[in-house]
């Protein structure tokens, strides 16, 4: 665990920003005429409860999509979930959950690294350093702080306020190129952006400038029974649909999730429960909207809502069958996330490295 003792100078010399490119700028490699080396993806989530299905459209399953496209990294951000309390012995289950649930969704320890936060001490470290170079009105600007917060901003955790700096950090120990997030962490990504920046101008290219990868279909899934809200893990029980629901919880959620008095199936997005509903549909098909349309026409909310209750079941019974197998070993699951931690903390200790020796650390 202990930090290596070679002579800090020479490493130093060699970690330059060898990948500092600007990145919104910067074309996509898909329509690059010739692929350079591949990008670097960052992504977390928060052990803090079951994924749903909007986890699940608007970011896992580009992360598993993506895993020959990308030099991939993903993280279980255990630290982030401290920031709202949490009972220590779920933590611990819902850390492991979480992981053998990545896997189980498809997420692939040879292609990508799989680890938890917690794991690699230079995410806090560097979350310090960065802290200092972070003005506070830019937090104050967070709107997921203040939805976090709530009413009673005061009684707010310290962490809580300063989570985006932690989540910058995230990203730019491992010098990413992208960020796959759903739409709901832009302004985190931009904050990012902003910080390195800002450090890049006052210490010298230390670190890369990460672009957000947000898709525009599926980066904002609705509540099922409030859908002007995001669906969130935090929601009450009949807004999300989680990844671990069993079938009949599923088609009783959908069955009750909010639509309206008019009668068509169409997407508009002014009728956001259907809109929403037929989003999901549409997302784990292979149809067009308009063959989505076709289907449904005529037709009504039930028989609708008992259609894309089969799609969600026949989409997550594979992810919950391979879950089971993976939750079963727990020793196995260690072993695989200690590994995944191995591989990537070379890299964050040589930034980390780096930008101690920028402030001036010695
Ligand atoms: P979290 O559960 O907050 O750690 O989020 C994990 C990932 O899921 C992040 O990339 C979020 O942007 C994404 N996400 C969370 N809620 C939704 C939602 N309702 N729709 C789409 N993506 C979401
Ligand atoms: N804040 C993210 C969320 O709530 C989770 C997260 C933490 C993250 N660190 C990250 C996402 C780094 C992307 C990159 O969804």
């Amino acid at each position: 665990m202990s930090a290596p003792t070679k002579a800090p100078e020479k490493a130093e010399k060699k970690a330059t920003v060898k990948r500092a490119i600007k990145p919104t700028e910067q074309a996509h490699p898909a329509q690059a005429s010739q692929p350079a080396k591949r990008e670097r993806v960052f992504s977390g989530i928060q052990p803090s409860n079951i994924p749903h299905i909007g986890n699940y459209l608007g970011a896992i399953r580009h992360w598993v999509a993506e895993q020959d496209r990308y030099d991939n990294i993903y993280c279980v951000v255990d630290l982030h979930a401290l920031t709202i309390p949490q009972d220590p012995a779920e933590l611990r289950q819902n850390t492991r959950n979480l992981a053998a649930l990545l896997l189980a969704c498809g997420i692939d320890p040879k292609r990508s690294a799989l680890f938890v936060q917690s794991h690699i001490s230079a995410h806090a470290e560097l979350a310090w350093i960065l802290n200092c170079v972070t003005p506070t009105g830019w937090l104050n600007r967070m709107t997921q702080f203040k939805v976090k917060a709530g009413e009673d901003r005061e009684a707010a955790s310290t962490g809580l306020y300063d989570y985006p700096v932690l989540m910058a950090a995230d990203i730019l120990l491992y010098q990413a190129d992208g960020v796959p997030v759903g739409d709901d962490q832009r302004q985190h990504v931009e904050l990012t952006r902003d910080i390195a920046n800002t450090f890049n101008h006052r210490f010298g290219e230390t670190f890369v400038e990460p672009r957000a990868l947000i898709r525009e279909v599926g980066a904002r899934i609705m509540a099922l029974d409030e859908p002007d809200k995001k669906m969130s893990k935090s929601g009450a029980e009949p807004s999300y649909l989680s990844l671990l629901d069993p079938p009949e919880v599923i088609r009783k959620k959908i069955a009750r999730a909010t639509t309206d008095s008019q009668r068509t199936i169409v997407f508009d997005e002014s009728r956001p429960g259907i809109y929403n509903l037929l989003t999901i549909y549409q997302m784990l098909g292979d149809e067009s909207r308009e063959q989505v349309e076709t289907e449904f026409a005529g037709k009504g909310y039930k028989e609708f809502k008992a259609a894309l209750a089969d799609r969600v079941i026949a989409a997550l019974e594979p992810i919950q069958r391979r879950y089971a197998e993976l939750a079963s070993d727990p020793a196995q699951l260690d072993a695989l996330l200690a590994e995944g931690a191995a591989r990537v903390r070379p890299l964050a200790e040589q930034t980390l490295r780096l930008a101690k020796e920028r402030v001036g650390l010695i």
